[in-house]
């Protein structure tokens, strides 16, 4: 037996999230929770994910990248074993199968890894753990010689059987060929009707197919999700995780409890986070990096020794290294900045190439423009690359000196070294070297007389 299948449940409605979104599409770090098993799966090389779906079917392949996922129907929610037989068909008979759940988003790969080894015609592995409080869960049933005889649901377990606190996390691996032997089976003849995944154990026992049982290594691997509540501790466990990570890999957090990650983020040493910030998609800070309070940084790549300062946002930008952003800077996508660049307050950039050593201070909006190097835009500079209908590029060169107040309408192109006075709007290119004034000219009046108040 060679190929691993996946079967992730996730048709059941999910009813006490209160939620018309269906309850597996609900998000941990960004992301949907089926999607963070699907991720596990592939972490695991399955050859085939199979999602058995049925409440909110449409939105939840509508949401999913179809890519290697193969869906099943379970149009009536009869049961974790009738789910799990809509999935039979498209198993090959000698693969080993993972049954995970659509809402249990957070189990370590290794752990299932565990269990999936014990996968042969001769034992299946299941998944454990032992709770405080086991309320509500199937309890593992074991004979004299500690070997797992079956699973009893809460709803049919007796009172002694209740006592019991090593519990079913309903996760476990088993042989495609057993499954579709051991599935047609199971009878609907308990306490709530339906069709138990779980009974598959006592068939087991009986035909004398070894239960070899792992435990995860924190409960929270095995922790499934039905309200909001529960979300809400999922989510921060993730985050603590997060934060750990950072921290080994040589970042300093403010505060761990105030950093989430949703999405990727890879840190270089001596890496600075202050409180509140907010990673999302593909993030990577280099060396010395820092980031002030109160800042969203997505899908960037920020280079050594650069420092966003607080409550900026960076959203699709490659910044170089030795560069200063913010405080209250929006980088737009698109955005590059070369190294020593500057990036002040209340400054605006989208599509903007700016070139090592520029500075765009205060008060400004550069959108689908290139700036050389060393070019320095005054305070309240506007680019304005739009006419309704068309974007258009504002180019600037290398030393290029632009005045305060000054409006660019593009297309527009400032050669090297150009110099623009205050409060011009330039509407037509401006050769090297050049000075350009574009504005009322000013009028001094001797001996103005002011108005006087009428009676
Ligand atoms: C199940 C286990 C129980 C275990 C517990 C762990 C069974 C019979 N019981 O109980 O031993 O301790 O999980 O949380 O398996 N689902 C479907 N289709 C169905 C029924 C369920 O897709 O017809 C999905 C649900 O969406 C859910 C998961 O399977 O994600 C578990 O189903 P649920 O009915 O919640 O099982 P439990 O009663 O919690
Ligand atoms: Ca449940």
């Amino acid at each position: 037996m060679t190929s691993l299948h996946v079967v992730i449940l996730a048709a059941g409605q999910g009813s006490r999230m209160k939620s018309a979104m269906p309850k597996v599409l609900h998000r941990i770090a960004g992301k949907p929770m089926l999607h963070h098993v699907i991720d596990t799966a592939r972490t695991l090389g399955a050859e085939g994910i199979h999602g058995v779906i049925g409440h909110g079917a449409d939105q939840v392949k509508a949401i999913t990248p179809a890519d290697g996922v193969q869906w099943a129907l379970q149009e009536q929610q009869l049961g974790t074993g009738h789910a799990v037989a809509q999935a039979l068909p498209a198993l090959p008979d000698d693969a080993r199968v993972l049954i995970l759940y659509g809402d249990v988003p957070l189990t370590r790969p290794e752990t299932l890894e565990a269990l999936v080894s014990q996968v042969s015609e001769d034992s299946l592995g299941l998944l454990t753990v032992t709770l405080d409080n086991p309320d509500g869960y199937g309890r593992i049933l074991r004979n004299e010689a500690g070997q797992v005889t079956s699973i009893v649901e809460q709803k049919d377990a007796t009172e002694a059987q209740k006592t019991v606190t090593e519990v079913n996390t309903g996760i476990l691996a088993v042989s495609a060929r057993h499954l579709k032997d051991w599935l047609p089976q199971l009878s609907n003849s308990n306490a709530q009707g339906e069709y138990y995944l779980t009974d598959i154990i006592a068939i087991a026992a009986d035909r004398g197919v070894g239960i070899a049982v792992a435990q995860p290594g924190n409960e929270y691997e095995v922790q499934g999700v039905n309200n909001r509540l529960q979300l809400a501790e999922l989510e921060r466990w993730y985050q603590r995780q997060e934060a750990g990570r950072l921290m080994t890999e040589g970042a300093t957090l403010a505060d761990p409890g105030r950093v989430d990650v949703r999405g990727n983020l890879s840190v270089g040493q001596d890496v600075l986070i202050d409180i509140n910030v907010v990673f999302e998609g593909n993030v990577s800070l280099a060396n010395d990096v820092s980031i002030g309070p109160n800042c969203v940084i997505r899908d960037a790549t920020i280079g050594r020794g650069t420092h966003i300062e607080a409550n900026s946002i960076v959203d699709g930008a490659v910044i170089g290294s030795g560069a200063q952003v913010g405080p209250f800077a929006r980088l737009r996508p698109g955005t590059k900045l070369a190294d020593s660049t500057k990036v002040g307050n209340f400054v605006e950039t989208k599509k903007a190439e700016v070139g090592e050593g520029s500075k765009i201070n205060h008060l400004s909006y550069v959108g689908d423009a290139t700036l050389g190097r060393n070019v320095n835009v005054g305070a309240g500079t506007i680019t304005c690359n739009y006419d309704g209908v068309n974007k258009y590029r504002t180019v600037m060169g290398d030393g290029v000196f632009v005045g305060s107040n000054t409006a660019l309408v593009a297309p527009v192109s400032l050669a090297d070294n150009v110099t623009i006075g205050a409060g011009s709007t330039i509407t037509r290119d401006v050769g090297t070297g050049e000075l350009a004034v574009a504005r009322g000219r000013q009028r001094n009046i001797n001996n103005w007389e002011r108005p006087v108040k009428k009676d």
